[in-house]
C-alpha cells in the first residue's frame, strides 16, 4: 500500500510532485471515471465539504470540470465572480483569500494571470490551494489529466515521445507537461517559430526546433497550443496566416506522422490558426477525451485532498 498522502496537501504545480506523487494521483482516477458514466453521476464521498472555486481569468474547461468534479462528490461549490467581488473596490488578494477562509472554505482553486499567486494563497491561508493555472507558469491539473489521457491509451508512458507545438514561452500547459512527461519517462522536443521557445529547455532534458513538418515524423504524441497573444509584450510572429502555414497542423502534415499517432489539444483551439477542423474533430484527435478525464481527475484529487473516506 502506498505511504503517499495528499490530505490536506496543496497542489501548486508539477515540478514539486515526484513521479510516485504523480502515478499515486493517476492510480485513483478510474474509480471517479467510473463514477462519471453511470446513470446518476455522485457519491457521497465529500459530502459537507465546500470547495470554492477563485478565477481571476477565463475558463471554461477548468472552472466547469473543478465545478462538476466537486458536485459529483457531493461537495458545495461554490463560484466566486471576482468582476462583481470586492476585488472590484480595491480589496487585495490576500485580503479575499483570508475572507473565504474565515467562511470556513476547505479548499481554494485558483486562477490567476500572475506566476505564483496560487503559492502567495497557500502561504496565507490554512486551507489547502490547488493551482488552476497562473500566468506562463504551470497548469499541474491540465498536465495529469493529459499524462491520465495517454497512460489510459498505452499503460506506461516509458519511452514515448512528445512534440509540443506553438507558442511554448507563453504556456503554462507546455511547462506542466514537459514536467509531468519527463518524470514519467517520456522524450520531449518541443517546436515553434524561435521567437516562441524558451531558453534553458535543455536543463529539462527537452529537445527544441522550429522545423515541424521534420519533428511531427518522429513523434508518438503532438500536442498543439494556442497562441496566447494576451500575454505577448512584442509581435512575435508577422501575422496568423504566416503562423498557421507553418504551424498549423493539418492533415497533409498529419500524413508525414507516424501511424497511430495521438493529437492533443488542451484547448480552447482556434481552428484554422494551430489545428485544422479535420485534425481537431478526425480520428488521431483525443481532445474531447481530455475533457472528458478532465473531470475524473479533479474528482480524483479532490477526494485525495479534502481525504474523503
Ligand atoms: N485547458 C484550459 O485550461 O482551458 P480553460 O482555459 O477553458 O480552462
Amino acid at each position: 500500500m502506498s505511504s503517499i498522502s495528499f490530505r490536506g496537501r496543496d497542489l501548486l504545480d508539477v515540478e514539486t510532485l515526484s513521479t510516485e506523487d504523480i502515478q499515486h494521483i493517476l492510480d485513483a482516477v478510474p474509480s471517479f471515471k467510473e463514477v462519471s458514466e453511470r446513470d446518476i453521476k455522485k457519491v457521497p464521498t465529500l459530502r459537507g465539504k465546500t470547495i470554492v472555486n477563485l478565477f481571476f481569468e477565463p475558463s471554461t474547461r477548468t472552472r466547469t470540470s473543478f465545478e462538476i468534479a466537486g458536485k459529483r462528490l457531493s461537495a458545495d461549490v461554490v463560484n466566486i465572480s471576482v468582476s462583481t467581488s470586492s476585488v472590484s473596490k480595491g480589496e487585495s488578494l490576500r485580503d479575499m483569500a483570508d475572507n473565504l477562509a474565515a467562511m470556513q472554505a476547505d479548499v481554494l482553486i485558483v486562477r490567476h494571470h500572475v506566476a505564483g499567486v496560487p503559492h502567495f494563497l497557500a502561504r496565507s491561508v490554512p486551507q489547502p490551494v490547488i493551482n488552476a493555472g497562473d500566468g506562463a507558469h504551470e497548469h499541474p491539473t491540465q498536465a495529469l489529466l493529459d499524462v491520465f489521457t495517454l497512460q489510459e491509451k498505452w499503460g506506461s508512458l516509458q519511452g514515448r515521445s512528445a512534440l509540443i507545438v506553438g507558442d511554448i514561452a507563453s504556456s503554462r500547459v507546455a511547462r506542466s507537461n514537459v514536467l509531468a512527461m519527463r518524470k514519467l519517462g517520456m522524450q520531449v522536443c518541443v517546436c515553434g517559430p524561435p521567437t516562441m521557445l524558451p531558453v534553458g529547455l535543455d536543463q529539462l532534458g527537452v529537445e527544441s526546433t522550429s522545423d515541424f513538418d521534420k519533428a511531427i515524423q518522429s513523434t508518438d504524441v503532438v500536442m498543439m497550443l494556442r497562441m496566447q497573444r494576451e500575454r505577448h509584450k512584442d509581435v512575435l510572429f508577422p501575422s496568423l496566416a504566416e503562423y498557421a502555414g507553418r504551424y498549423c497542423l493539418t492533415g497533409e502534415r498529419l500524413r508525414r506522422a507516424r501511424e497511430g499517432v495521438v493529437v492533443m489539444h488542451p484547448g480552447p483551439i482556434n481552428r484554422g490558426v494551430e489545428i485544422a477542423p479535420e485534425v481537431a474533430d478526425g480520428l488521431a484527435s483525443v481532445i474531447l477525451q481530455q475533457v472528458t478525464n478532465g473531470v475524473a481527475v479533479r474528482m480524483a484529487l479532490l477526494y485525495l485532498i479534502l481525504g474523503g473516506g
